[in-house]
């Protein structure tokens, strides 16, 4: 069974997400740890209630990006993970760090990349005016929200909508859609082909690949 560590700096859902699959049985992955930049991370007592291990590596007992990477990317590999997932995780990555950990390194992100890439996704959106929004499940490549398309999710923003109402709708889909991509990665089902992700099973991909239903 393939190994998992989540890195969080915050609330934690999209981690919980994922401790629920497991122990629900839908998700066959073994989770070896929670790692934090933040001691005061809410995620990770729930993470040890849980009786998951929980590490912090607090960035600024760092001097550097690179040396905050490397000691990060030191404790996750004492774990010897499979998969490594961004939940939340809301630092920049140095293209080391990306690179040591290619092709298994995995970010939710609250937007249809590639619109919408870093902070206040929703605020954008909405000033925008965009008509469908959503999350991204992508690989981590060194440019920051960027990679191979794993699954996305749309909803729709409603007039009327503010930040907080058009944040929950998409963080109900990406308390889905991430179990789902982890699942296939578990599986062994995807493959990045030029730059786009393909998925062993077509029938069961092009149906999940198309957002799920709101
Ligand atoms: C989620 O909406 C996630 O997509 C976003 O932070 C939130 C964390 O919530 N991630 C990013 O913006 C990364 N660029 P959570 O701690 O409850 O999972």
């Amino acid at each position: 069974m393939k190994s998992i560590v989540i890195l969080i700096s915050g609330r934690g859902s999209n981690m919980h997400s994922l401790l629920d699959a497991v122990a629900a049985g839908s998700l066959p992955v073994r989770v070896a740890a929670v790692l934090s930049n933040r001691g005061d991370a809410p995620g990770l007592e729930t993470a040890a209630a849980r009786g998951v291990a929980t590490r912090v590596v607090d960035h600024r007992a760092f001097a550097s990006r690179e040396a905050f990477d490397a000691a990060l990317a030191g404790v996750i590999d004492s774990f010897v993970p499979d998969l490594v997932l961004l939940a939340g995780f809301m630092r920049i990555l140095s293209d080391g760090f990306v690179q040591h950990f290619a092709g298994r390194l995995i970010n939710i992100h609250p937007s249809l990349l590639p619109s919408f890439p870093g902070l206040h996704t929703h605020r954008r959106a909405l000033a925008e005016g965009v008509r469908v929004h959503g999350c991204t499940v992508h690989f981590v490549t060194p440019t920051l929200d960027h990679g191979p398309i794993i699954v996305q999710a749309a909803v729709p923003v409603l007039d009327g909508d503010d930040e907080a109402s058009l944040a929950a709708r998409v963080l109900a889909q990406e308390h889905r859609v991430y179990p789902l991509a982890v699942r296939w990665l578990a599986e062994e089902r995807l493959h990045v082909v030029d730059g786009r992700v393909l998925c062993a099973l077509p029938q069961d991909g092009a149906t999940a690949l198309i957002s799920p239903p709101a």
